[in-house]
């Protein structure tokens, strides 16, 4: 696709779904903004926030407008594959919010409709497009730190984010809505590598007792192709008010000629306020001290949008203009990535490594105890 012109509908209105399209909205190229949610009133309400042009309660209605040729799908991770299907049978452009589906059943229906139709479709990884992200890929390109041997990648948040995810949908764990962004940096790092073998333990206890089955913290040991080893970690457990406002991580990368050191827990602009610091993510829940750039989108500051989620919507519209190729994470390599973390929670709940790519059919509902 390369147009200048740029009709953008989003399904689903909720906290993506408002950044998405507000972003749009600023866009010079974007003259047409439609906006869907199952809660026909959350679309109103949206579309009269953001200027948008047309709003309905029905996502088919708004991916068929004829003023729109780009679709943006924001719902909760296991009503993706719909929309996305719908989008791209009608021979629009597409960005789905991550994972692409929570069963690879919904990933694998994507992807025949996508080899059916030939269309456009990329997966909002917007870690990606954070820019000590986008720094280290740069460095990887030029083979910096060598033949990679090793690494690890690690996320902290606080259980109140994790508890506003769980309420969106029970089934989007902490691997399979969070740590997937992790496999995604490492496998795009390691280019042309790929994960063969998991190895993974966890512990529950906050949130079971609370009724979901996510674990509290989960370790994995992931080994690629080539015997490069990984070991991927996330916990969303740490208490409510935890200063982190989204994702503290850490990712090392150990090569043959070089090791890459990328401190990404935020620890260097702490802000603390009496008053109080509000949630982006959480309504409703504030904190004294914050570590600020935290928040996983990015932030609200000076009248615009800023940091990996603005990037990433600002670079696919550009792309659509221009017509130039994107770091977006493709299909394929979102399959891969969610493959991966049901592998990891396989692993979790047999206690045994699991190979990869997967034999037979993993359904996320299935593989947790
Ligand atoms: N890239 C990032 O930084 C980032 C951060 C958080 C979440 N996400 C991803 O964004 C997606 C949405 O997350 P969110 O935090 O905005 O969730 P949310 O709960 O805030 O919003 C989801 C919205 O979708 C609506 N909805 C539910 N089912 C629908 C359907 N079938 N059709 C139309 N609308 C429907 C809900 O009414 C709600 O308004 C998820 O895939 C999530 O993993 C990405």
């Amino acid at each position: 696709m390369k147009n200048d012109y740029i009709g953008v509908a989003v399904v689903g209105a909720g906290r993506i779904g408002t950044l998405r399209a507000k972003l749009a909205a600023k866009h010079p190229a974007v003259r047409y903004v439609a906006i869907s949610d199952a809660d026909p009133a959350r679309a109103k309400a949206l579309a009269e926030q953001s200027g948008a042009n047309f709003h309905s309660g029905s996502n088919d209605e708004i991916i068929a407008h004829p003023e729109v040729n780009a679709v943006i799908v924001s719902t909760p991770e296991g009503a993706h594959a719909a929309p996305v299907c719908r989008a791209l049978e009608l021979g629009k452009a597409v960005l789905v919010e991550k994972p692409i589906a929570l069963s690879l059943k919904d990933a694998d229906a994507i992807l025949a409709t996508l080899k059916q139709t030939g269309g456009h479709l990329r997966i909002g990884y917007s870690r990606r497009y954070k820019e000590c992200f986008l720094r280290a890929k740069e460095q990887m390109i030029h083979g910096r730190v060598g033949r990679v041997v090793g690494g690890l990648a690690r996320v902290y948040n606080s259980r109140a984010q994790a508890f506003a995810i769980l309420e969106r949908d029970p089934h989007a764990t902490p691997v399979l809505d969070v740590l997937t962004y992790y496999v995604d940096l490492m496998c795009w790092f390691l280019e042309g590598n790929r994960p063969v073998e998991v190895v993974a333990r966890g512990q529950t206890g906050i949130f079971r007792e609370a009724g979901y089955s996510a674990h509290d913290v989960t370790w994995a040991i992931v080994t690629f192709a080539d015997g490069a080893v990984v070991n991927f970690g996330v916990s969303y457990a740490l208490p409510s008010r935890y200063p982190t406002l989204g994702q503290s991580d850490r990712v090392e990368i150990l090569g043959s000629d070089g090791t890459m050191i990328i401190d990404d827990d935020h620890l260097d602009h702490l802000l603390y306020s009496d008053k109080g610091i509000p949630h982006a993510y959480v309504p409703g829940h504030a904190v004294n001290m914050a570590f600020l750039g935290s928040n996983t989108a990015g932030d609200w500051a000076v009248g615009d949008f800023w940091g990996p989620l603005g990037n990433e919507t600002r670079a696919w519209l550009d792309s659509l203009v221009t017509g130039h190729a994107t770091v977006h994470t493709t299909p394929e390599q979102a399959r891969v990535n969610l493959e991966t973390t049901l592998a990891i929670e396989r692993a979790v709940a047999t206690g045994k490594p699991v190979r990869l790519p997967l034999e037979d059919e993993v359904d996320a509902a299935r593989v947790r105890r």
